[in-house]
């Protein structure tokens, strides 16, 4: 659960609170604030740091227990590292970890004090770091082993300032940060549920909550359902769907700025939906099924950074576009040897029908072009491949537009949402020439990754364009400290950074 965030002008040693969280570096004094708690409790922590019982590493923590000298009975102390080494990332990490410890320990109420001179930035890592660490899913657990795990939960966090002014500028960052970490839970929550709670149906009833709910009448739902794609030739989305019982469905969430001109630049942002991917007629393993819920882990990135951009109102129109549907075999599913003609026209050789992402994304990148966008970048569960070659803690780009690869490689530096580049030389593009269509939907076995991106490019082709594959960073699988195991939401974070980093450029 996520705790409430309020933040307060006050002092650590009178604030009524479970518990208070003190930082201490490995390589500096302690914080003039963490000295007067020290004073106040007759130098419990420095005889601590004395004994060498706390060395102010990241992540490491120390609850110490308090008599007398301040209101609240505990000080939980928060290694943060290397003073030199600070980062918004090691904030994030610091705080989810301590948020973490003090949540097991059953602890309602915790504060924590800003120094003047904190940043805006400094302030959303360490908001963004406690709501993502307390992140759980257990909607489907009916009773706990543990009864008393069940009721543990953060449930206020109090952030403490010097003054006014600071609580006004404090005020709007953690609201922001709150706002892209709801993003990313819901995120999470989507990519968790499984595919007989989350259809693409349900996938676009979500949808059109967000916007009534986030948008405040500036993001805009439209459901395609199968009608709709067949009259508009959505035929590589339906081809995929037709061996499924569930109805697919393009959403698309429209955001348009209050004042927005004719001249306001657009960016779609694409996101992959299979609700489940069991392979189509060429079936997945039954382990290889196994995490396949999963496969619409680019479309509850989309939602979520869409419902964040509802919230945070940039100055530019963003679309975003996902399609979903369901990859069954059955009596009525596509066959590997089928052509389908796609949104745009250009023809597909489908040769397995589990590479059935890119032929959805195919009509989807196909549909973006027609906003004339300034750019366009799609997020996807795509291959294997790029599980095998960069593992959980990157997701690999690829694209058309250097610049916009560059853009969104800051944007991942900013967020710890990090992307890796691999290269889409034209070379790889013999690999998916068909000797019946226009382009087959498998490359020869080599190089799974940019095979991908290579198809999607036919698709993409007139307009800046990346695409994201996060088959490997949208699961966690050990958990660390703000990714507990399961979804991560991986994208929500990095796409927000990009649009404001967007934003930023046109005020
Ligand atoms: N959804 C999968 C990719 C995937 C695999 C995501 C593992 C997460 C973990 C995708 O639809 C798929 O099956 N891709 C095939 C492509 C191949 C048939 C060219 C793959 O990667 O094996
Ligand atoms: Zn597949
Ligand atoms: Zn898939």
């Amino acid at each position: 659960m996520s705790p409430k965030i309020d933040i307060q002008v006050g002092d650590l040693r009178t604030v009524e609170v479970e518990a208070i969280c003190c930082p201490v570096f490995e390589d500096v004094e302690l914080q003039s604030s963490t000295q007067l708690v020290d004073q106040a409790t007759g130098g419990q922590i420095s005889r601590l740091l004395e004994l060498g019982d706390h060395k102010g590493k990241l992540k490491q923590n120390t609850v110490l227990y308090v008599a007398e000298g301040l209101k609240a009975p505990r000080i939980c102390l928060v290694g943060l590292g290397k003073m030199e080494k600070l980062s918004l990332e090691s904030i994030r990490q610091a705080t989810a970890k301590s948020m973490t410890t003090l949540r097991d320990l059953g602890v309602k109420s915790a504060a924590c004090w800003l120094p003047d001179g904190v940043t805006t930035e400094q302030v959303q890592a360490l908001v963004v770091g406690t709501k993502l660490a307390l992140y759980q899913f257990k909607q489907h657990q009916t009773s706990s082993d543990d009864e008393q795990s069940e009721s543990k939960s953060l449930e206020e966090l109090l952030l403490l300032v010097p003054d006014k002014n600071s609580k006004v500028s404090v005020e709007r960052s953690v609201r922001i940060a709150e706002a892209i970490a709801d993003g990313t839970i819901l995120a999470r929550d989507l990519t968790n549920q499984p595919a007989n709670y989350l259809t693409p149906t349900d996938l676009a009833e979500t949808a059109s909550r967000v916007a009534q709910a986030e948008g405040n009448g500036c993001l805009d739902c439209q459901i395609y359902n199968r009608p709709e794609l067949i009259e508009k030739g959505f035929n590589a989305l339906l081809g995929v769907a037709q061996g499924s019982q569930e109805e697919p469905k393009l959403i698309q969430l429209s955001y348009r700025p209050d004042n927005a001109a004719e001249s306001t630049d657009t960016v779609v942002l694409v996101g992959k939906g299979i609700t489940f991917d069991s392979g189509g007629l060429s079936l997945k393993s039954g382990s290889g099924m196994m995490s396949m819920k999963d496969d619409m882990a680019g479309a509850a990135t989309v939602l979520g950074t869409m419902q964040v951009i509802g919230k945070i109102r940039p100055n530019l129109n963003v679309i975003g576009l996902i399609a979903a549907t369901e990859n069954m075999p059955s009596g009525t599913a596509q066959r590997p040897g089928d052509v389908v003609k796609s949104y745009g026209g250009k023809t597909i050789e489908i040769l397995n029908t589990d590479a059935e992402g890119r032929l959805v994304l195919a009509d989807a990148l196909g549909y973006a072009k027609t906003f004339n966008p300034k750019a366009v970048v799609d997020l996807a569960t795509l291959t294997g491949a790029v599980v095998t070659a960069l593992g959980r803690c990157v997701a690999g780009i690829m694209g058309t537009d250097q610049e916009l690869i560059d853009q969104l490689k800051a944007a991942g530096q900013t967020s710890h949402e990090r992307l890796w580049q691999l290269p889409l030389f034209d070379d790889y593009d013999d690999a998916l020439k068909s000797d019946i269509a226009d382009v087959k939907n498998i490359g020869d076995g080599t190089a799974g990754a940019i095979a991908g991106a290579a198809f999607l490019k036919h698709f993409a082709q007139g307009c800046p364009w990346a695409h994201i594959d996060i088959a490997g960073a949208s699961e966690y699988l050990k958990g660390n400290a703000y990714l507990p195991k399961g979804a991560s939401g991986y994208g929500v974070r990095l796409l927000t950074q990009f649009i404001r980093d967007l934003d930023a450029k046109t005020i």
